[in-house]
Parts: structure tokens; sequence; C-alpha cells
């Protein structure tokens, strides 16, 4: 595996080709595809559910899907993203009433957990639940959109989250989500993250397979 985790967010990519646009960006050596969830409730935006997992699933996608729930309550669709082929769910803790038991649900369901923080949100919660952790997911833009300027403040939650992370000494990967971009992407590893979620930063015109592969190559750089 690589060291460093690239998962384009189709957020930005051509819904009205979807399956082709995630073949090319994982044959241009994405690693997983980011794929946001939102309800129009939790987030002032709305967009693909566990029906869009599962049709990728049948047009042969096999690489890792990480649902990133944009959504309150969670527990109904982690139950059916976890049927419709997910492989890593991550939520917010203050959209589930019992942070607890929906991580638990996701991880009885055989994927990966995780969970979000917005920007101006603590760490707090992950503090009795790091052992169920295997992501922390830390929103560089406040969600809901693609294409919005990274807040710099980040980095420095970053770091404190790598700490968390290394202390407890858990199996649990740093994920940085908004407005990560080929000339930032440096500072958030320096800070500790090791996967990138990248959605308008890959997926722009011209939208070929090359192209998808120069960025996330240079992201790699
Ligand atoms: C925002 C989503 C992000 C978004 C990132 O709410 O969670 O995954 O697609 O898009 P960019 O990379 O354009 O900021
Ligand atoms: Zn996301």
């Amino acid at each position: 595996p690589n060291k460093y985790i690239i998962a384009p967010s189709i957020l930005s990519a051509d819904f009205a080709r979807l399956g082709e646009e995630v073949q090319n960006v994982l044959a241009a050596g994405a690693d997983v595809i980011h794929f946001d969830v939102m309800d129009n409730h939790y987030v002032p935006n709305l967009t693909i559910g566990p029906m869009v997992c599962k049709a990728l699933r049948d047009h042969g996608i096999t690489a890792p899907i990480d649902v990133h729930l944009m959504v309150s309550p969670v527990d109904s669709l982690i139950t059916e993203f976890i049927k419709a082929g997910a492989s890593h769910i991550t939520f917010h803790p203050e959209a589930s009433n019992h942070v607890d038991r929906s991580l638990q649900l996701i991880k009885d369901g055989g994927c990966k957990a995780g969970l979000v923080f917005n920007p101006a949100t603590s760490l707090d919660a992950a503090k009795y639940v790091l052992d169920k952790l295997d992501i922390i997911l830390l929103m560089s833009v406040n969600p809901g959109f693609g294409g919005q300027a990274f807040i710099p403040k980040m980095l420095e939650k970053a770091k404190e989250a790598r700490k968390l992370i290394d202390e407890a000494g858990i199996d649990c990967r740093l994920m940085m989500d908004g407005g990560v971009k080929v000339d930032n992407i440096r500072e958030c590893a320096e800070a500790g993250v090791d996967m990138f979620v990248a959605g308008s930063a890959i997926f722009k015109a011209p939208r070929t397979q090359d192209a998808y592969c120069t960025t996330i190559n240079a992201m790699r750089a």
C-alpha cells in the first residue's frame, strides 16, 4: 500500500459519466474513491446515496469506497451503505446521538470506521472511542460544497490529531478534506496527514485519465 493515500472526491466528477470518471481516476493512480453524501439537513446540499454506491460496485469498481456521511441521523444510512458495498464509513459526531454505537455499527458491518471534525469542532469526541477509529477526518472547509478555500488553521489541528493517534498507538489514518491542492498537500503531510481528499483539484477540465494522472503524481511528489 502507498504511504500516502489519495482519495479523489467524486463530488467534482461529471455525474452524467460517473462510472467512466471513477474508472479513469483509478487508472490514473487514485487509491480510494471518496464518496460525499449530503442530505440537505446536516449540510445545505443534496448529493448521492447508497444506490449510487451499489451502482458503482455493479459497474465493476473494486477499489475502496470511502463514504463521508454529511447527514443526520446516521445509523440507517450506515446500514444501507454497508449493504451497498462501502469500504470506509465516516460521520460527524454531532450528527449521531450515540457515537460509540454508530462506530460499532460500522465495524460490525465489516467496514473501516471514522469520525469527521468540522473546522470549529474540537477533537474531544475522539477521546473515548480511539480504539474504534480507523480514520480521523479533519474538514479543512465547512462541509457542503466542493471548490472552497483551505482553512490554514487546520494544519495546527492536524498536528494535534497526529499526536493523539501516535500517543494512543492506534492504527488510524489521518485524513484531510477540503481545498487540498498540489500546492498545499506537502504542508498537510508535514503536519501528519497521511490520507488526502481532493475534489476540484483533480476533477477539472480536460477530464481525461492523463490529466488526472498528472495531478495525482504531482500530489505524490
Ligand atoms: C465537502 C466535501 C469534500 C469536497 C472536497 O463537504 O466533504 O469532500 O468534495 O472538495 P474540494 O477538494 O474541491 O475542496
Ligand atoms: Zn468529503
